[in-house]
């Protein structure tokens, strides 16, 4: 479904994304791990197309994407759910979420789209005439992975959905993501910090190191691999994950 090949993305003369490479096949759950600074959120604008690469190629749905504007991208199916979550404060959570489907004139549509996600995400009937800024860290994830998703896209890019959120907040996030992969196909691209969250959920995980793909494999081979357990499995936080 995805193909991003020996891309290599600056930010003004520094070099961020050296050379990466990874692959997305419809339906999967596809995790980036790396420290911060790593190149993470670089990735993802890139394959949205937020940033332009200096080198290599985007493939998606068997297309090449490289010169598609960000709403093209849209068009075809990539959303991006940004880090930090990226709402307009000042707007209400309704047309927060409903900007998620700007490209999409078909009103019937958006509305039953719409409706689909309320009925999805309770919490959210009581929060839509509030403005974004009034809402908790968590409510804000909630509705940014929504207007991500008004756009019914085929592939999500999601980036730390986790941020700020807590252990528990994470895993009611992560286990929508799951849902959505499991009950509508949804393919997502998932970057997160909380590693171990992430390598349990995914069907594949590539470890981005300054810029450069270092180790891919299947969740739980690296879960088990030593270099990951001593770099990014560390105990604290994550450990609510363990007393299941
Ligand atoms: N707008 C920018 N201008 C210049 N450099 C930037 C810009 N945004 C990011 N960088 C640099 O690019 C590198 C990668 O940043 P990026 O945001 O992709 O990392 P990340 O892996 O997402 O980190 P985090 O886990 O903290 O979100 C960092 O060194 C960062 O300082
Ligand atoms: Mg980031």
């Amino acid at each position: 479904m995805l193909f991003v090949k020996s891309l290599t993305t600056y930010y003004g003369p520094i070099k961020i994304l050296k050379s990466v490479s990874l692959h997305l096949k419809e339906g999967e759950i596809v995790t980036v791990i790396g420290a911060n600074g790593a190149g993470k959120t670089t990735l993802l604008k890139t394959i949205a197309g937020i940033l332009p690469p200096k080198k290599g190629e985007l493939v998606f749905l068997n297309q090449k994407i490289n010169h598609f504007s960000p709403p093209q991208r849209l068009k075809l199916g990539l959303s991006l759910c940004p880090e930090g979550r990226k709402l307009f404060p000042e707007l209400s959570v309704k047309d927060n979420i409903l900007l998620g489907a700007f490209l999409n004139q078909d009103k019937k549509q958006v509305e039953a789209t719409f409706q689909h996600l309320l009925a999805s995400f309770p919490i959210l009937e009581k929060l839509l005439n509030r403005k974004a800024k009034s809402l908790s860290g968590g409510e804000q994830q909630i509705v940014a992975l929504c207007r991500a998703l008004m756009s019914d896209p085929k592939l999500l890019l999601l980036d730390e959905p986790s941020l700020g959120l807590s252990p528990l907040l994470t895993k009611e996030i992560l286990k929508t993501i799951l849902k959505l992969n499991r009950e509508k196909n949804l393919s997502v691209l998932l970057v997160e910090q909380n590693a171990r969250a992430a390598l349990r959920i995914c069907h594949r995980a590539y470890v981005l190191e300054t810029g450069r793909i270092v180790l891919e494999g299947s969740g739980q081979d690296l879960l088990n691999h030593p270099e990951v357990k001593e770099a990014y499995l560390g105990k604290g936080y994550q450990e609510v994950w363990e007393r299941e």
